[in-house]
C-alpha cells in the first residue's frame, strides 16, 4: 500500500480553440470590470486579440514583461495598475508575463486570468520567482496562484517550431521529475504519464506541421497537466541544475531544460529503474534518457551546453553550486557525479543507460526492422516491419522460453505436414484464431452497402459441377430437404443476371464430400447462374453443425484451450458477376446451435436467416414426405468501381 499526501490547487481552466472569447465572462466571474492587460512586445498580435475580446473591460495595458520578473519592472506595472484603478489582471504570454501577473497579484490581491502562449506551465503554480539586483528569490503562496487560466490553442499556433520544442521539453521535465519526486502520488503520476505520452506524440507531428491545431492542443493539454504536477510536488536534480545554470551562467531557460533533461534522467535512472521504465513506456522507447535525447536530436533541438554558450571552465563550479545545499533527489548527489553529468551535457553526448535486456531487445528489433527499409515494395517493408515488432513484443512480454518457441515451430511444421490438396491446416489456424474474420471485417467495412462477406473455409473446391435451376445438389443424400430461392442484385437493388454462384455445404453428419473418400462426389456443391431477374433456385438439405477437422495441430490447440470445434450450421456462397466484386459469404440457420460460439468466429447478424419449416406442397411440386425448409435470400454485390 502506498502512503501519500496530495494537495490540489484550486484554479479554473477553460480549454479549447477560440476560448479567448470567454475572457469577458471569466473576468466578470471574478468580479472584475477594469482589467490591466499584461503582455510583452513580441506578443503584440496575441494581446491585440485579447484586447479585442475584452473590449471595454480593458482599463489599462502594460506590455513590458521580461524574463526573471525583475522587481523594478513590477513596480512600474504597479503604478500603471493603480493609476487605472484596475480590479483584475489578464496576462497573455509565457512564463515572463505570468510571473509579472503573479508579482502584481501578490502585492494587490487582485484576481488573475492567464492566457498562456507557451508550454511553461507556471500559470497553474502558486510559485513566483523574482529578481532584485540580479538575485533571484522564489516564494510560494496561495495568493500567487492565478484564479483562472484560459488555454486558447489558437494563441500557440504561431509559436516558432524551435521554441515549441524547447518549451515542450520544459513541460516534459516537470512531468518526469514529478514521477520520482519525494512527494509523488497517484494523482500526479497519472497526470505526468499522460503529459509525457502526449508530448512524445505531439512534438514530431508539430515539427512536420507547426500549425496543426490538434497537435497544438495535445501539447497545450500536456503543458497544463505537467504544470499541475510542478505545482503539486517538489522537483529534483534536473530543476536544480537548470536553476543553477540559468542563474549563474545566464543560460536560456527552455533550451537549458532541453539539454539537461536526458542527462539528469540518466543520473537518476539507477535509483528509480521502475519510474524510468514507466517513462520509457509513455515515450514509446526502450530507454527513457536516451529516448529523450533522440527525440530532441531528431527534431533539431539543442543537445549541448556548449552550444548554449556555457564555458567549459564553468562546469566544475556549476557542479559545486548544484550540490552545495541538500535537496530531495532519488539518487545521492556527489560533486564528481554531477560534474560528469554536466560534462556529458556540455559535449552533447547521448546518455547511455545500462545495457539491460530490455534495451538490447529494442536494439535487436530496430536492427531487424531496419533490414526491411530497402524493400522494393514499401508495403512489403511496412507489413514485415510491423509483424516483427509485434512478434518481438509478444516474445518479450511473455518471456517466451526456448522450449515454448520450439513448440511453436513444431506446431507450424505439423500444420505444414498435414496440409495437402484436400486439407488446409493454415486456413484452419487463421480461422480459429479469428484472423480470417478480422480481415473479413475490414473488407466489409470498405463496402458497407453490400451483403457482408464471411470466411471461405478450407472446403471450397474450384470449378464445381454446373447445376440447372431447381435441381437437387444433395443428389438424394439423407437430410431435411431445403428449397433455396436466391436473388443477386447490385447495391441499388437492380438484378444482376449471369452471376456465377458456387454453393457448397456439409452433409447431415457434418462432413464435406472431400472429407469422405468413399463418397461418389462431388456432391453438395454446385455452380448455378442467375437468370434475367438475378434469380436461381435449387434443392439441397438443411445444413447441420459440424466440428472442423480435429486430428491436426489446430484440433490439439482447441483442446488445449478448452474450446469446442463446432461451426454453426451454414451454407457457403461464392458469387462472381461481370463488372462486380466477388462476394464470398455464408448463410447461417437462425435458431441453430453454436451461433454464439462458432469456432471460427464467422457468424454475422446479417447472415443469420430463417430456413422456414414447411410441410405439404413444394414450390416446384416435388413430392416431399414430412418437413422441408425454405430459404429466401437476396445478395447485394458491389460494382467493381465502388
Ligand atoms: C467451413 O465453413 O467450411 C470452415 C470454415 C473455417 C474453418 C473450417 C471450416
Ligand atoms: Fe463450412
Amino acid at each position: 500500500m502506498r502512503t501519500f499526501v496530495y494537495t490540489a490547487h484550486p484554479s479554473r481552466v477553460v480549454f479549447g480553440s477560440g476560448t479567448a472569447d470567454r475572457l469577458p465572462d471569466e473576468v466578470r466571474r471574478l468580479g472584475g470590470s477594469r482589467v490591466l492587460l499584461l503582455s510583452s512586445p513580441p506578443l503584440a498580435e496575441a494581446s491585440g486579440r485579447v484586447r479585442e475580446a475584452l473590449g471595454a473591460l480593458v482599463a489599462a495595458e502594460f506590455d513590458g514583461a521580461v524574463m526573471h520578473t525583475p522587481v523594478d519592472v513590477t513596480e512600474r506595472a504597479l503604478s500603471v495598475l493603480r493609476e487605472a484603478g484596475a480590479d483584475c489582471l489578464v496576462a497573455v504570454g509565457g512564463g515572463s508575463t505570468t510571473g509579472l501577473s503573479k508579482a502584481l497579484a501578490l502585492r494587490t490581491g487582485l484576481p488573475q486570468v492567464i492566457v498562456p502562449t507557451t508550454y511553461a506551465g507556471s500559470e497553474v503554480t502558486p510559485v513566483l520567482g523574482e529578481t532584485r539586483d540580479g538575485r533571484k528569490t522564489t516564494q510560494s503562496s496561495p495568493a500567487i496562484l492565478p484564479e483562472a487560466v484560459v488555454y486558447d490553442v489558437d494563441f500557440t499556433l504561431s509559436l516558432p517550431p524551435a521554441m515549441s520544442l524547447t518549451s515542450g521539453i520544459n513541460a516534459l521535465a516537470h512531468a518526469v521529475e514529478a514521477l520520482y519526486s519525494a512527494d509523488a502520488n497517484p494523482v500526479t503520476d497519472g497526470l505526468a504519464l499522460d503529459a509525457i505520452s502526449r508530448i512524445a506524440r505531439a512534438l514530431p507531428r508539430l515539427a512536420a506541421d507547426p500549425a496543426d491545431r490538434d497537435t497544438r492542443a495535445d501539447l497545450l493539454h500536456a503543458a497544463w497537466l505537467a504544470g499541475t504536477c510542478l505545482a503539486t510536488v517538489g522537483m529534483g536534480l534536473h530543476h536544480k541544475l537548470c536553476h543553477t545554470l540559468g542563474g549563474s551562467f545566464d543560460l536560456p531557460h527552455a533550451e537549458t531544460h532541453t539539454v539537461v533533461l536526458p542527462h539528469a534522467m540518466a543520473y537518476n535512472a539507477p535509483a528509480v529503474p521502475e519510474v524510468m521504465r514507466r517513462i520509457a513506456d509513455a515515450l514509446g522507447v526502450a530507454d527513457a534518457p536516451g529516448g529523450v535525447h533522440d527525440l530532441v536530436a531528431s527534431l533539431g533541438g539543442p543537445t549541448s551546453l556548449r552550444d548554449l554558450g556555457m564555458p567549459e571552465s564553468g562546469l566544475a563550479r556549476a557542479a559545486e553550486l548544484a550540490t552545495a545545499t541538500p535537496y530531495p533527489n532519488p539518487r545521492e548527489l556527489t560533486t564528481e557525479g554531477i560534474a560528469d553529468l554536466l560534462t556529458g551535457a556540455w559535449h552533447g553526448r547521448r546518455p547511455e543507460g545500462p545495457a539491460t535486456t530490455r534495451t538490447k531487445l529494442a536494439r535487436l528489433t530496430e536492427q531487424v526492422v531496419a533490414s526491411f527499409a530497402q524493400a522494393p515494395d514499401p508495403r512489403v517493408g511496412t507489413l514485415l516491419s510491423d509483424l516483427v515488432r509485434h512478434l518481438h513484443t509478444f516474445v518479450a512480454a511473455n518471456d517466451v522460453t526456448d522450449d515454448e518457441w520450439q513448440y511453436a515451430i513444431d506446431f507450424l511444421t505439423r500444420a505444414g505436414e498435414i496440409t495437402g490438396p484436400t486439407r488446409q491446416e493454415f486456413v484452419l489456424l487463421s480461422d480459429t484464431l479469428g484472423v480470417s474474420s478480422a480481415v473479413d471485417l475490414l473488407t466489409n467495412s470498405r463496402t458497407p452497402t453490400t451483403t457482408p462477406s464471411a470466411v471461405l473455409g478450407p472446403f471450397y473446391v474450384a470449378g464445381p459441377p454446373e447445376a440447372a435451376h431447381g435441381s437437387d445438389i444433395a443428389a438424394g443424400l439423407p437430410g431435411i430437404p431445403l428449397w433455396a430461392d436466391v436473388r443477386v442484385t447490385d447495391t441499388d437493388g437492380k438484378p444482376v443476371k449471369d452471376a456465377v454462384v458456387d454453393v457448397w455445404q456439409s452433409n447431415k453428419d457434418g462432413f464435406y464430400d472431400v472429407q469422405l473418400p468413399d463418397l461418389d462426389g462431388p456432391v453438395l456443391r454446385a455452380r448455378l447462374r442467375t437468370d434475367a431477374d438475378g434469380r436461381l433456385t435449387f434443392w439441397s438439405i438443411l445444413p447441420s453443425p459440424y466440428p472442423i477437422p480435429e486430428d491436426g495441430p489446430v484440433g490439439r490447440m482447441l483442446a488445449g484451450a478448452g474450446r469446442h470445434p463446432y461451426r454453426a450450421p451454414h451454407l457457403h456462397f461464392m458469387i462472381d458477376a461481370p463488372g462486380h466484386r466477388r462476394l464470398v459469404t455464408q448463410l447461417f440457420v437462425a435458431g441453430a446451435d453454436y451461433l454464439d460460439s462458432d469456432t471460427v468466429f464467422g457468424v454475422k447478424d446479417e447472415l443469420v436467416v430463417d430456413f422456414t419449416p414447411h410441410t405439404g406442397p413444394t414450390p416446384d411440386d416435388r413430392t416431399v414426405e414430412g418437413e422441408w425448409r425454405r430459404l429466401d435470400y437476396t445478395f447485394r454485390i458491389a460494382p467493381l468501381a465502388d
